[in-house]
């Protein structure tokens, strides 16, 4: 799939980020090897701390729909700098996907690819790896 459908999707899905408290919206939109994309906004919570990111949010929806490998993730957020997933969301992909590529990417087109690799290295893995 092309990266431009991924980073629209994600866009696309920003656009429904529950964030009344930080008014920061993010979308994420995820490719599984099956070739379906999963997305997901950020939802927050009046505690703060329940908050729950738009990348887990589409990773919990692809799971929860039997899908285990994934390909690519594209994350969307209107910001000069294009940002990155968080580090207890970098953990929780690479529970799935330690070699993932990520397009991250602000709403102007500017965007910046990383791999999870690179973004958490010497991951904690599995116990049985
Ligand atoms: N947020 C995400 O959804 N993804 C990220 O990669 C970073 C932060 C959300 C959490 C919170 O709702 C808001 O952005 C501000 O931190």
């Amino acid at each position: 799939m092309k990266e431009k459908i991924l980073i629209e999707e994600a866009k696309k899905a920003r656009e429904r980020a529950y964030a009344p408290y930080s008014k920061f919206k993010v979308g994420a939109a995820l490719l599984a090897k099956s070739g379906n994309v999963y997305t997901g906004a950020n939802v927050e919570n009046a505690t703060f701390g329940l908050t729950v990111c738009a990348e887990r949010v589409a990773l919990f929806k692809a799971v929860t729909n039997g899908e285990k490998n994934f390909v690519k993730l594209a994350v969307a957020a209107d910001k000069d700098e294009p940002i990155t997933p968080c580090g207890a969301c970098r953990q929780v992909l690479s529970e799935f996907a330690s070699d993932l590529k990520i397009i991250c990417a602000n709403l102007e087109g500017k965007t910046v690819k990383y791999s999870l690799r690179k973004l958490l290295p010497e991951a904690f893995g599995k116990l049985d790896k």
